[in-house]
Formats: C-alpha cells, structure tokens, sequence
C-alpha cells in the first residue's frame, strides 16, 4: 500500500513539471467563440461599454487612464481576472469598472473575450518612459536596477515580513523565477509583465503589497510584493515596460508560450 502511494505521488510529481509552463504546445488559447469575443471588444454588451475605449483599439492599455495592455495576455489568466472580477474576488479600486463589466458578461462571453483577446497579438508595447517623465506627475525609476531585481532578485531584503505568511527571511525572489525571462509569462499561471504599460504594473504591486489586490494564488504574489520598497516598485516596472523577450541575436523564444 505505502509503495503504491509513493508510486502514485512520483507519478503526479512528474505530472507537474510536465505540465508546467515549458512544455511547448500545451498551454490553452482558450476555445471560445472569437467572432463574439471580438463583437464585445469592438462594441460591448448591453451595459458594459466597448473593451477598446478603455484598453485601446490595438488592446495595449492606457498609461492615462491605468488601463492594463490585454491583447497578446494569456489565455488562462485573463478569464480568470475575468471571473475574479465577476465574483469580487477582485476589486478593481482604479476605475472601479471592471467589477460591472465583468459581471455584466456571461460565462461564456467572458470565454469568448479572453479567446479573442489572446489570439490578437501586438499589444504588448510597453511605455514611454520619455514621455511619462516629462508629464512630470509619474515617479519613473531606474532601469538598471530593476534589471537587476527582476533576473536576481534581492538576496539580502529581509525586513519586516511577516512569518505567518510564509517568509523565512529570505530575500526577494527574482521575478524571473516565476514570470520567466524579461518577464514574458509562463502560462498558465504566470502573466506577462514584460511590455505591460508602467502605470498599471507600478499600481498592481502597490495593490499586492497592501492587500488590496488579493486574488493570487497561495498568496505567492503578495508575499513578493510585501518586501518591495518604492523604489524597488518603481525600478521592476521601470524596466520591465520596455524589456525585450529575446535575447540579443536571437529572435527565436525557447518555446511556443501563448503570447
Ligand atoms: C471604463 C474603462 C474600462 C472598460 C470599458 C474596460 N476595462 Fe478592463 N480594466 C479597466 C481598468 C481601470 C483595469 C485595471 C483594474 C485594476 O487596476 O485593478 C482593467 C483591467 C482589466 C483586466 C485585468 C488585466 C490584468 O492584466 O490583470 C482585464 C482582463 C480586463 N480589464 C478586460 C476587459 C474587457 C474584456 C473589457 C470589455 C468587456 C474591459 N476590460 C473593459 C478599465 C476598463
Ligand atoms: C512565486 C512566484 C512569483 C514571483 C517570484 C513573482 N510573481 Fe508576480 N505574480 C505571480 C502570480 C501567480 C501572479 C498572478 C496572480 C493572479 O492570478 O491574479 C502574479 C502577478 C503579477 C502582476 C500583475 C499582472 C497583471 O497583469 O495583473 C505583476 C505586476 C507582477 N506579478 C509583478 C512581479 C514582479 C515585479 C516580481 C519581482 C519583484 C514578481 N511579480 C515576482 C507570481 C510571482
């Protein structure tokens, strides 16, 4: 019996790492009906206003407005924002929109968006770091140093987090780790955050860090957020909007990611 056991869990081991983000050709882009999906970007529904007149027509988000890019997200992680949304499992404390919008959708609409949404690429452009500075209203930060945090990390943060939420004292991981190279996502789980617009990721990890933003599984994102200073927020978004998923001189991404 205990053999069988220990059979049965190397079993579901080796079903993890073969399912995680770098087997190729395995992450969903959703079946959803794209026709509809892309009726509800255009046009919306009934109460809930036109997808494009906040997130843009080509979907690359607004630094004005704090609107995220959502064209090119993957599949998996936009229905579920979707659903948190519809479920307040998310708040949206920016516009205080996306709560109706989402709730103002069916299942399946929601379905449908997001299938929509992750076949249209190019909306990942990142922000204009030029431009945000000289408006003047938006603290930009330094784009080494976020370099920096996002490939390694910080081996020596430890200040000030919480043991009950899982902290050993250890430093802050590198985001990396979890959001892959640059940042360009490890679906399903895993957002892109490379090329996101710089206010939207600036607001996010302000949001994990005080808990308004909660809806991450096993808390794996608050418990990061929860050690960044305000420079060190600044400094991940700063270089993070306009990192490149490919290395220099090479074009080709290591595997086919829903992007
Ligand atoms: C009136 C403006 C507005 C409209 C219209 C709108 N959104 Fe949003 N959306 C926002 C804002 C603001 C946020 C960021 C919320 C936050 O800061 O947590 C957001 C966030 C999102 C997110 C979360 C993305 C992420 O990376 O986590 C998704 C998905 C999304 N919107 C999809 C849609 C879809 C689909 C539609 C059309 C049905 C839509 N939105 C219409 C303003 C809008
Ligand atoms: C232990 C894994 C892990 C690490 C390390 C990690 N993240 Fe995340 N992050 C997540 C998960 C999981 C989510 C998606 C949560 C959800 O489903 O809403 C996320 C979401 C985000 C989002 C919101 C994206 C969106 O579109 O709404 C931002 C921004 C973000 N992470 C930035 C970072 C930065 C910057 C770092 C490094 C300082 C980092 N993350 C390190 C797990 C991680």
């Amino acid at each position: 019996m205990r053999h069988v056991l220990a059979v049965i869990s190397l079993f579901s081991a080796v079903t993890m790492v073969a399912t995680s983000a770098h087997a190729s050709g395995m992450f969903p882009k959703g079946n959803g009906n794209k026709a509809n999906g892309e009726k509800i970007f255009q046009q919306g529904k009934g109460d809930v206003p036109a997808c494009l007149s906040c997130h843009g027509e080509d979907g690359s988000g607004n630094d004005d407005l704090g609107t995220p890019a959502i064209a090119g997200q993957g599949f998996s992680f936009l229905r579920k924002q979707l659903e948190d949304f519809a479920t307040d499992r998310r708040q949206d404390t920016t516009m205080f929109v996306m709560n109706a919008n989402a709730k103002g959708l069916t299942p399946e609409d929601r379905d449908d968006v997001a299938t929509y949404l992750t076949s249209r690429k190019g909306g990942f452009k990142g922000s204009d770091l030029d431009e945000l500075k000289k408006g003047g209203s938006v603290e930009v930060g330094m784009v080494y140093k976020g370099k920096a945090l996002v490939e390694y990390g910080s081996p020596v943060r430890n200040d000030g987090f919480p043991k009950e939420l899982g902290s050993k004292g250890a430093g802050v991981p590198a985001c990396k780790s979890c959001h892959d190279f640059a940042g360009r996502g490890a679906p399903p789980v895993y957002p892109q955050i490379g090329q996101q617009r710089y206010v939207y990721l600036v607001n996010q990890l302000k949001k994990w860090r005080d808990g308004s933003r909660a809806n991450d599984p096993k808390g794996q994102m608050q418990a990061v957020a929860r050690k960044l200073s305000d420079d060190d927020i600044h400094n991940a978004a700063a270089y993070l909007t306009n990192a490149s998923p490919y290395t220099v001189g090479n074009t080709r991404t290591p595997y086919d990611h829903a992007h």
